[in-house]
């Protein structure tokens, strides 16, 4: 509402700060982020992590680099310069694919880069390596849909451990782009990608295995993603989150993300489920069991091991 207007109108315009919210001073004022609000209150409160699930521990080898990159069949016929422009076309990349040689889509001697390489090698054992023991011996008839695939790490990696087929689409289309030059640079056949919003994505077919890794807390209607994450899955799906940790059952609204970058959401705003408010809207989709997948790995990640990302496996 207009100020002006209401006054005109002799509401009681109250200043901010008759208001009684337990914030510090200056804490609602309209200089400051969702964000920064959050994470002043956040800063003042202790709430432990909880654990509140039947879990699989998981021991987590990592794979340096993972088997997928270790293949190089699609661009050999190019020459060095010739596969490094092609790469740089594609900037920027989130992760380093090894390419050839001593090259790759990033600088692995950076530390920053060295770290990346650690965290998606966990999340790729202990998602990945988790579904394929799942499945046992019924990986070779199992088809995978990758929600949010971004550059495709895990379509290509779960592909090349032998399901029969894997659909991953994303929202970008220069995420796919990489996407697609990575599947034709391993040579691994055995996956399509697409470009698609998951509000857009109408589906009749149903995958064995639906991964939504990575996109809870982008979308703007988590209820409903979660509800298609259940209808577009035959046996389980693998949720992998950031969840805050307030014991109760909620999600946090931010604003201010920059849709510019190739991992952010649609909107420029979010909401972050809590750890409880991830597992109700689970359970709310339709899911018969839920677990949560730990992996016990030295060194951690630093986000499963603190319980703020989790990773559920959601039985249908
Ligand atoms: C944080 S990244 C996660 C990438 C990958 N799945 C992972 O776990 O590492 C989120 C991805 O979801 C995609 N995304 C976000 N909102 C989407 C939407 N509404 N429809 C399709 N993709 C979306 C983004 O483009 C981005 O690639």
């Amino acid at each position: 509402m207009d100020v002006n207007r209401a006054t005109e109108l002799a509401l009681p315009v109250m200043s901010t700060d008759r208001m009684t919210s337990g914030v510090a001073d200056g804490e609602l004022s309209g200089d400051t982020t969702s964000q920064e609000r959050y994470h002043a209150w956040r800063s003042r409160q202790k709430f432990p992590a909880e654990y509140l699930l039947p879990h699989i521990m998981r021991q987590i080898q990592r794979r340096n680099p993972p088997a997928f990159m270790q293949q190089v069949r699609g661009h050999l016929g190019l020459s060095m310069p010739e596969l490094q422009n092609k790469v740089r076309e594609l900037n920027p990349w989130l992760l380093p694919f090894h390419m050839r040689g001593d090259f790759d889509t990033m600088d692995t001697r950076s530390a920053q880069t060295a770290e990346k390489a650690s965290r998606i090698q966990f999340r790729s054992d202990l998602i990945v390596g988790t579904a394929i023991e799942l499945l046992g011996g019924d990986v070779a008839e199992t088809d995978v849909l990758d929600i949010g695939c971004n550059d495709g790490f895990f379509s290509l990696d779960v592909a090349h451990r032998g399901v029969r087929h894997v659909d991953g689409f994303d929202l970008r289309p220069t995420n796919i782009a990489k996407a697609r030059f990575l599947a034709t640079h391993y040579g691994i056949g055995n996956v399509d990608f697409s470009v698609a919003d998951v509000d857009d994505f109408e589906h009749e077919h149903q995958w064995d295995v639906v991964l939504n890794l990575g996109v809870l807390y982008h979308v703007v209607n988590p209820l409903q993603f979660m509800r298609q994450t259940y209808e577009l899955c035959r046996r389980f799906a693998i949720i992998d989150t950031i969840v805050h940790s307030e014991p109760i059952s909620a999600y946090v609204l931010f604003g201010d993300k920059n849709v510019d970058l190739p991992a952010e959401g649609r909107e420029d705003w979010e909401l972050h489920p809590t750890y409880r408010g991830a597992i109700d809207t689970i359970r709310y989709a339709g899911f018969s069991e839920v677990y949560e997948i730990l992996g016990d790995a030295d060194p951690p990640h630093e986000l499963y091991a603190r319980g703020n990302r989790r990773c559920f496996l959601a039985i249908r």
